[in-house]
């Protein structure tokens, strides 16, 4: 019979895919099957976070409650992963003896191995280093029953902004070789793939030399992907601006296979705060960036992330940064509250910021993104938009995804389960959007 694996995983998407990876490891190796039931769990793993909030003292709350577990099945055994593993490394089995395994981001190929010694003498395994990009040549390739995959194009962060810690957790940038990349998505588009979204803390940042020394960049890698028939939509996230070059802005012109949409990070409006998060960019600097994609590409949609309350952050540059949102017309963005990360620069500046003048801020500013998401999926009423049909909720009722992630319905008797439609949107008033449909997209 085999064992039984549950998998905890917190959050960007590129530890999504590290959970698969692991789960698709050990049911090819260890004849491990996923379950989502923890009392029947044979293997606990965390995949952890650490990119705010007391993310270790989640974990450790997380580890008390599975401990009561294994107290009444003595064989259970306990794993922790990603960032907050890379982060607190040895100290976990310190506060938590009970935990059997620890590996970080770049090594979790070796799980099934760690899984194995342990299980023969039951000493703790730990592997939290940066062997390069050792990880994906180790790892089996993906089977999918979806049309949508992930794949992951590069590794860990080199920017070093000063609030991050990334760059530790994750190791400096790597990325893939691209002959890797490609077979990988041929092999998904075999099974039916059609979209495929490009993981990677910097995903522009993509640099890869071949043996003749020819660089190519993040802008060919688009290109060379959108030449594979069956791929039909390609996403990226995350992008950097100071990645930004003129070779991927024209993709957004050039490339049809591209989503008009890109997630564009800028943290501040204001150059003051932006200089002491070490972004190396000025808001003019950003704002040409975005001139010049909506030059490329009219129907681009645009959505950032926003720190709130970077100490020393004062009200004029809030306002700076209430002016910025508007400005750049963003669709829906993400806003967080500055949390200090241990062993981060930006931990060791005076903070003098009451904690009520900062979520005020966040406050304003959540209720002005939210206020300019809903005028984007008004602006939609009336216009045909890219959508891929994922799911059919009801008998010809269908659900599927627009390039800027608006949810739409489509009611029809046409077969358009798992294919990318052109959709007449007739309705923005609902959670959903509702919209006819028009055709194919070839
Ligand atoms: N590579 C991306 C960022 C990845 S982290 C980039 O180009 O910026 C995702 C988001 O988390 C960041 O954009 C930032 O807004 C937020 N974040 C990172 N560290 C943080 C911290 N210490 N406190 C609050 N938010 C943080
Ligand atoms: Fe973090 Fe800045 Fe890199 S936000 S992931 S160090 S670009």
């Amino acid at each position: 019979m085999s064992k039984k694996i549950f998998i905890k995983t917190f959050g960007c998407q590129m530890n999504e895919y590290d959970s698969d990876q692991i789960s698709n490891l050990l049911e090819k190796n260890e004849n491990y099957q996923k379950t989502d039931d923890l009392d029947d769990a044979d293997l606990v793993v965390l995949n952890t976070c650490s990119i705010r909030e007391k993310a270790e003292d989640k974990v450790y709350g997380q580890l008390g409650r599975i401990r009561e577990l294994k107290n009444k099945k003595p064989s259970l055994k306990i794993a922790v992963g990603g960032c907050v593993a890379t982060q607190e490394g040895e100290k976990i089995f310190k506060r938590a003896p009970y935990v059997d395994i620890v590996f970080g981001p770049q090594t979790l190929h070796k799980v099934p191995s760690m899984l194995k010694t342990n299980l023969k003498d039951n000493k703790p395994q730990i592997d939290i280093s940066f062997p390069a990009i050792e990880k994906f040549d180790n790892l089996p390739s993906l089977k999918t029953d979806k049309v949508i995959s992930q794949v992951s194009v590069m590794e860990g962060c080199s920017k070093y902004c000063s609030f991050c810690v990334v760059p530790y957790t994750r190791g400096e940038e790597v990325s893939r070789p691209l002959d890797d990349i490609l077979e990988e998505i041929i092999l998904l588009s075999k099974q039916g793939v059609i979209e495929i979204h490009l993981l990677g803390q910097n995903v522009n940042a993509y640099r890869y030399k071949d043996i003749d020394d020819v660089e190519y960049d993040f802008a060919d890698l688009v290109d060379f992907i959108s030449k594979i028939d069956e791929i039909k939509r390609i996403h990226f996230t995350t992008s950097h601006p100071n990645e930004m070059n003129d070779n991927l802005i024209n993709c957004f012109k050039n490339n049809k296979k591209l989503a008009n949409f890109i997630h564009l990070p800028i943290q501040s409006g204001s150059d003051r705060i932006l200089l002491a998060m070490k972004r190396n960019y000025l808001y003019l600097e950003y704002k040409n960036i975005i001139r010049k994609l909506r030059i490329a590409n009219p129907e681009i949609k645009i959505s950032s992330d926003f720190i709130v309350g970077f100490p020393g952050e004062t009200d004029e540059d809030h306002k700076k940064t209430i002016k910025a949102i508007k400005e750049l017309d963003l669709d829906y963005s993400y806003s967080f509250l500055y949390s200090p990360r241990p062993g981060t620069p930006a931990a060791f500046i005076k903070d003098e910021t009451p904690l009520d003048v900062k979520k005020n801020r966040l406050n304003e500013i959540q209720e002005l993104i939210a206020m300019q998401g809903k005028k984007h999926t008004e602006m939609m009423l009336n216009t045909h938009q890219r959508v891929l049909i994922t799911n059919e909720i009801e008998h010809n009722i269908y659900k599927g995804k627009t390039d800027n992630n608006r949810v739409v319905e489509v009611s029809t008797e046409k077969p358009i389960k798992d294919k990318l439609i052109n959709v007449h949107i007739t309705d923005v008033s609902g959670k959903n959007l509702n919209g006819d449909f028009v055709n194919f997209e070839s």
